[in-house]
């Protein structure tokens, strides 16, 4: 069983800054507070509109930080041009709307395959890992294999937003999806809307190789800190990942 990452995402922290348009709280103070709690890799969403994370952040995320920075970006020239240029070890393709609260759905990587296929190799190409953000579905799996991903990730917000046998659904739906992306050779990833209520079960999915946490983490940073969140999600990983004995398996 791979062991399972932690990739932390800090955008909310440049939310809560941004609010008051001044350098207070530093997005990247948080990313090495991060690193030194235990987190294996730093995440941040560079939008569009830059609601939150800015290219300054990303500039200096890439000068100031000893873990991978995975820039999660919309598949556009723009942010080609700027992953292009600062090389982070990894690049997580998501689909973009500016209306959006979040990042809603995942991508339609089978209707999108011609407009996506550049995009993965020019960053494979600049050694750059790809995932691609999509919905836990064999046929955004099967899409994902054709245009080159080595990577994807699991979109676990409907699991997360749901509740009771809901939930279970959910939870299935994305156990399978993860069998399924072993059989095709694809890493899996998983993220979105985790907490600790919710990181447990995907935790237990024997080949997730990386969950990729945010708004949970800062929210909870409020009440016992940014240190204390995420030391305790990883204690829920590792005894989660610790109790599966493949029980979680499809
Ligand atoms: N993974 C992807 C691809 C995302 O777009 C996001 C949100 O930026 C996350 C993980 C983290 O989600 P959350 O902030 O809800 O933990």
């Amino acid at each position: 069983m791979s062991r399972l990452r932690l990739g932390v995402n800090i955008d909310h922290v440049a939310t809560i800054r941004n609010a008051r348009g001044g350098p207070h709280p530093d997005p990247v103070r948080a990313a090495r507070m991060a690193a030194d709690a235990g987190a294996d890799g730093i995440t941040a969403h560079l939008r569009e509109d830059r609601r939150h994370i800015s290219d300054v952040d990303i500039e200096r995320l890439g000068q100031d930080l000893t873990l991978p920075l995975n820039l999660e970006m919309a598949a556009t020239d723009e942010m080609l041009d700027i992953a292009l240029r600062h090389t982070p070890h990894a690049a997580c393709l998501v689909p973009e709307r500016r209306e959006e609260r979040t990042t809603e759905g995942g991508l339609e990587v089978h209707r999108a395959q011609n407009e996506l296929r550049p995009f993965v190799s020019r960053l494979k190409d600049a050694g750059i890992r790809v995932s691609l953000f999509i919905a836990p579905d064999p046929q955004q799996l099967e899409a994902a294999v054709r245009i080159g991903a080595p990577v994807v990730e699991l979109h676990t917000g409907p699991y997360c937003h749901a509740e009771g046998a809901a939930r279970d659904e959910e939870l299935e739906r994305i156990v399978k999806a993860a069998a399924v992306a072993q059989d095709l050779g694809l890493e899996c990833h998983a993220g979105h809307g985790l907490s600790f209520e919710t990181a447990g079960p995907i935790a237990q999915i024997p080949n997730v190789a990386e969950l990729n946490i945010g708004h949970f983490l800062v929210g909870e940073a409020i009440f016992g800190g940014l240190d204390s969140a995420i030391k305790r999600m990883r204690a829920i990983m590792a005894r989660a990942r610790a109790d599966t004995g493949g029980a979680r398996s499809a």
